[in-house]
């Protein structure tokens, strides 16, 4: 994940770049959102684990199974997606210029050119079903082959990371009239950047 938004703000290689992996802090890998607002759903109660194995090497999360979707939206509401890094700095969590939103989840799951596809929705094999319902309807099943994530960010010019990020993952959903619904669901990966030897 943690390249997808490089690619976004930095754009192409260059011969000063540098690569970043995020060193993961947590066993459980994923952690609560901190800033969330009450009635946000942790990616625990969002989706079920039952039958979903996602195992950690240091920098490698290794994902396989199938994810039963509790969140329950209706048919026409409007998923917006979004993914930020930060920075742990004299005790705050600070924002960082990595982030990438998308407004309309559900319109741009299958599409190949986005990052969410490359790195998560490519690997959903019961693609037909899942587009249907997208992530609204609970008791979806999420398919997945085995894949892995690699958390890192690449090609990074003009900044040095060093200390401890964390990755927000928000999916936030919106009714007819875009208005919010109460339950959005939030999810944090935390870790020690480092650099790629
Ligand atoms: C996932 O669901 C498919 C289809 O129902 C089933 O064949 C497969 O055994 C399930 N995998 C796991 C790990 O439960």
């Amino acid at each position: 994940m943690w390249r997808i938004l490089f690619l976004i703000h930095v754009g192409l290689a260059g011969i000063w770049a540098t690569d970043y992996e995020l060193l993961l802090e947590d066993p459980d890998i994923f952690a609560p959102c901190t800033e969330a607002r009450p009635g946000t759903m942790f990616i625990r109660e969002a989706i079920n684990f039952d039958k979903l194995t996602v195992e950690q090497d240091p920098d490698t999360i290794h994902i396989s199974g199938n994810a039963t979707t509790n969140w329950d939206l209706q048919p026409n509401d409007r998923i917006a997606a979004k993914f930020a890094l930060f920075h742990y700095q004299r005790g705050n969590w600070e924002p960082t210029v990595f982030t990438m939103a998308t407004q309309d989840f559900c319109a741009i799951m299958y599409d190949k050119d986005q990052y969410w596809f490359k790195y998560w929705t490519t690997f959903i094999t019961n693609r037909q079903e899942v587009q249907q319902d997208c992530i609204k309807k609970a008791g979806t099943t999420l398919i997945h082959e085995p894949f892995h994530l690699r958390l890192m960010l690449t090609n990074i010019r003009g900044a040095t990371l060093h200390g401890r990020y964390k990755t927000v993952i928000s999916f936030e959903a919106f009714d007819e009239k875009n208005v919010p619904r109460p339950n959005s669901v939030c999810f944090e990966i935390r870790g020690e950047a480092e650099k790629v030897k």
